[in-house]
């Protein structure tokens, strides 16, 4: 067992494969124990702040849900109560937080504001998405990838869409896990050069095209997000011309292995960048990649707090 307690989830970039490893044994552990009815309150009496400063549904109710379950209690920060670095400062926020509860989850624009508060915390800081990663969300993909196909080792995922902060923290997991990736994007639109560099020093295999089929092709799963993120919705008309070809509808999910699996990290804008077909097909695990945030998030919770 490795010692993760006090550890931040900045990126997944920042863990070892054998933590990466550690945090799916712990998710498997505590969703079998949520399934059997037993309680597991490791977090007794433990507090989590969450710092919003952009809306959520899955990510809000499953820390939130999570920490009940574990035996701990978590307080919501709506964006209008804090005001990062506005109200005052970042390290201040930091600063005051860890003199009360015993960890902090942030969902904000920048990621440096993330990397600051981590930096000035003494309680560990987990970053529930910024403009330039979504750990938690990656780390729960191929959680669910892995409950799907048994392997993870030399499965090829597809993404297709914006080279965004989901794609981001995609590209770091699976250097992790030796997943390869295609991605498919429309020119401008790739993912961070930065990023790219980091995750082929940890090993990626990646092929980076602006022809979807050709991402897909020999696919195992295949993944969208929304063309237009939150903080980017000046620009959705444009996008909205910009991506019409890259949409994951039945004619290219046919493209890839025929026990392809389709993945979304939701909320959807249907009919944009994915179908409603292809999400209620055979094809599709989005609920149940949901549903895993849950347990995903309690094993992180769990190990660092
Ligand atoms: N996938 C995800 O993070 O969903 P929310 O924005 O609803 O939290
Ligand atoms: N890329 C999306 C993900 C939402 C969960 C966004 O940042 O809005």
């Amino acid at each position: 067992m490795i010692d993760m307690k006090g550890k931040n989830l900045v990126s997944v970039h920042d863990l070892s494969r054998e933590e990466v490893d550690q945090i799916f044994k712990t998710a498997e552990y505590l969703k079998m124990k949520k399934k059997t009815g037993e309680k597991c309150e490791i977090l007794k009496d433990k507090t989590l702040a969450m710092i919003f400063e952009k809306p959520s549904l899955r990510t809000r109710v499953t820390f939130e849900t999570g920490m009940t379950q574990l035996g701990g209690h978590a307080i919501y920060l709506a964006p209008t109560d804090i005001q990062m670095g506005k109200r005052e400062p970042v390290y201040d926020v930091a600063r005051n937080l860890s003199r009360w509860v015993d960890g902090i989850m942030i969902r904000t624009f920048s990621n440096d504001i993330v990397v600051e508060l981590a930096e000035e915390s003494k309680v560990p800081v987990i970053n529930a998405l910024s403009d330039l990663l979504h750990p938690c969300q990656s780390l729960t993909d191929l959680f669910t990838v892995y409950e799907k196909k048994r392997v993870l080792e030399g499965l090829k995922l597809a993404y297709v869409g914006d080279g965004n902060n989901v794609c981001h923290s995609l590209m770091f997991t699976c250097a992790k896990l030796d997943v390869k990736m295609s991605i498919a994007c429309p020119d401008g639109y790739e993912p961070s050069k930065e990023i790219e560099k980091l995750a082929k020093e940890d090993g990626l295999e990646l092929m980076i095209t602006e022809n979807p089929e050709k991402a897909v092709k020999e696919a195992d799963v295949i993944y969208t997000d929304v063309w237009t993120s939150m903080g980017q919705e000046s620009e959705k008309e444009k996008r909205l011309d910009i991506f019409r070809n890259y949409q994951v509808n039945m004619d290219l999910v046919r493209k890839a292995k025929s026990d392809v699996i389709v993945m979304h990290c939701l909320p959807a804008h249907y009919d944009e960048e994915i179908t409603k077909e292809v999400i209620e097909s055979k094809y599709s695990v989005v609920y149940d990649e949901a549903e895993n945030r849950l347990h995903v998030q309690k094993a992180v919770m769990a190990l660092t707090m």
